[in-house]
């Protein structure tokens, strides 16, 4: 990419935050008091948003598949869960401080920023060697940095009258660990038989050390994770259609990543030949989600998988794809799709003394199930979405390109100009729809304006109701992306809108 291009893709990411903050879709939480960086709040088109989209994901892995069952977990939990899964020892970050002006920085993100280079799975050795060798100062103030340490995560709370160890708890970093807490409850509740999943969407949090590009990386989030639960000796026993074998995306291995070589583009049936992925289990997955996300709306040359390297696996992984997207600031993780193993239920199992393992009746035999884990931030998608639907028009035209399935209004019901008989009708027309297609009614300023403000939320379909509504009950139909409109009959809007979403 040359340096035009670049500073065109950069200032997209500034305009998408002033949309954001214009048209009240995001904006950081208690601004009247000044915010703390990392926390947001949605503004009323923001929270249509994220219902669609939660809705979307929960309708696509639990209510369209008859071998996934959803929970909804308790956000703060007893510091063995977080003991066992090894977030308590482990879940770090890099961390330095300035001796001057003491501020601290994620170290990878710095260099990343400094050199113009990936810090995906460089270890704290390597990145204290990088900072030494490149001399890399505050940016704030160019002062010296202290040592590369690390940083936990976690936040803590104490819960009851007394604060000590006993009533030590954690706020949930990840949604993932209540499934593997809850399943044997889960297991004997819903009969559920293996392969299964347990799905879950809600509020993560962590102590991020530099949240940054918006709500790219938060402290308060919200995750939308599947744990799909698999005998371990039948990791390939899945049929996968043959079109979605044939689908392409790129591919960017742990071999391409150590030989400074580029993506390559393939096929997920080359994928699973090559050996490239581990088990046809992980390809289902990765596939499924490489489809939702094509389907609420992501262009599909935006996406790639790329592999984790060795140094980067989590503790509990043994392959993890992220499913990156190509963000103004370069390639970056939109989702993770790891293979867990058995480590999780093991570890409850060891800490809590609960056997958590699943019998197979046809077998005989006790199993540990192994688990293939999609996880997605909800607020990270929709910036994906929102930087991707992002469109400016050679006349300065802005508007959202979303699909409608996530658009927070559908449709826009305005009467031409405020005068009480257009206005009387269009009140008529939004009352008769409303309850089949989420509508808003707008009779405030100028139609072009109003057309302005529905295009940068990106509601798909207007439409104005005129003078020559009155007379033959006809309506002005706008399509938001080609600016395009047809007259239609009031008693053919409904099915003409069905047609259409
Ligand atoms: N259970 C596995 C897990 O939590 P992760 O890669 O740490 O894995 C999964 O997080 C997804 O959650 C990421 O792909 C990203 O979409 C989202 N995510 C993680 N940290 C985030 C943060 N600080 N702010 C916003 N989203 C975040």
């Amino acid at each position: 990419m040359d340096k035009k291009q670049e500073a065109v893709k950069e200032g997209k990411m500034d305009k998408v935050i002033n949309l954001c903050l214009r048209r009240g879709i995001l904006f950081p939480s208690n601004e009247i008091y000044g915010s703390t960086s990392g926390f947001f709040d949605y503004g009323p088109v923001g929270v249509e948003l994220k219902k669609n989209l939660e809705k979307s994901w929960w309708k696509y892995i639990v209510n369209d598949r008859e071998n996934v069952v959803g929970i909804d977990g308790a956000l703060i939990n007893v510091s063995k869960v977080w003991k066992a899964s090894g977030h308590v020892d482990s879940f770090n970050d890099p961390l330095v401080e300035c001796k001057k002006c003491h501020l601290r920085f994620r170290a990878d993100s710095l260099i990343e920023e400094e050199l113009k280079i990936s810090m995906d799975g460089v270890g704290v050795k390597q990145l204290q060697e990088l900072i030494d060798k490149h001399k890399i100062k505050c940016p704030k103030c160019g002062g010296e940095f202290t040592e590369v340490q690390v940083f936990n995560l976690m936040f803590k709370t104490h819960v009851g009258a007394i604060e000590d160890e006993a009533s030590l708890m954690y706020l949930r970093p990840e949604t993932a660990q209540l499934i593997f807490t809850d399943f044997k409850r889960v297991l004997a509740t819903s009969r559920k038989k293996l392969p299964f999943g347990i799905a879950q969407i809600g509020k993560a949090f962590r102590n991020e050390i530099s949240p940054r590009n918006f709500v790219f990386r938060s402290r308060e989030f919200n995750q939308m994770e599947l744990e799909f639960f698999i005998n371990p000796e039948k990791m390939n026993d899945v049929e996968i259609k043959k079109d979605d074998l044939n689908l392409e995306s790129f591919f960017y291995t742990q071999e391409m990543q150590e030989n400074n070589k580029n993506h390559e583009r393939m096929n997920f049936e080359k994928a699973l030949k090559e050996g490239i992925i581990g088990t046809k289990w992980h390809a289902y997955w990765m596939i499924e989600f490489f489809k939702w996300f094509k389907s609420i709306g992501i262009k599909t040359e935006n996406m790639r998988f790329r592999q984790h390297v060795k140094t980067e696996l989590s503790h509990y992984s043994s392959e993890t794809w992220d499913l990156d997207y190509n963000y103004p600031w370069g390639w970056k993780e939109m989702e993770g799709i790891a293979n867990r193993t058995d480590y999780d239920l093991k570890q409850h199992s060891k800490f809590s003394g609960v056997d958590l393992s699943f019998f197979d009746e046809k077998e005989k035999k006790k199993i540990v199930p192994f688990v293939i884990e999609p996880s997605t931030g909800v607020e990270r998608t929709i910036l994906t979405v929102l930087i991707d639907a992002y469109t400016e028009r050679d006349d300065e035209r802005i508007f959202l390109d979303l699909n409608p399935i996530i658009a927070p209004v559908k449709l826009a019901v305005l009467p031409l100009m405020p005068k009480e008989e257009l206005e009387k009708k269009a009140l008529e027309v939004f009352n008769g729809l409303k309850k089949e297609v989420v509508c808003d009614y707008d009779a405030n300023g100028s139609i072009g304006k109003r057309y302005s403000r529905f295009d940068e939320i990106g509601t798909p379909f207007a439409i104005t109701i005129d003078y020559q509504t009155i007379e033959d009950d006809t309506v002005t139909l706008r399509y938001r992306n080609d600016m395009n409109q047809e007259r239609v009959k009031i008693s053919d809007l409904k099915a003409k809108l069905s047609e259409l979403m």
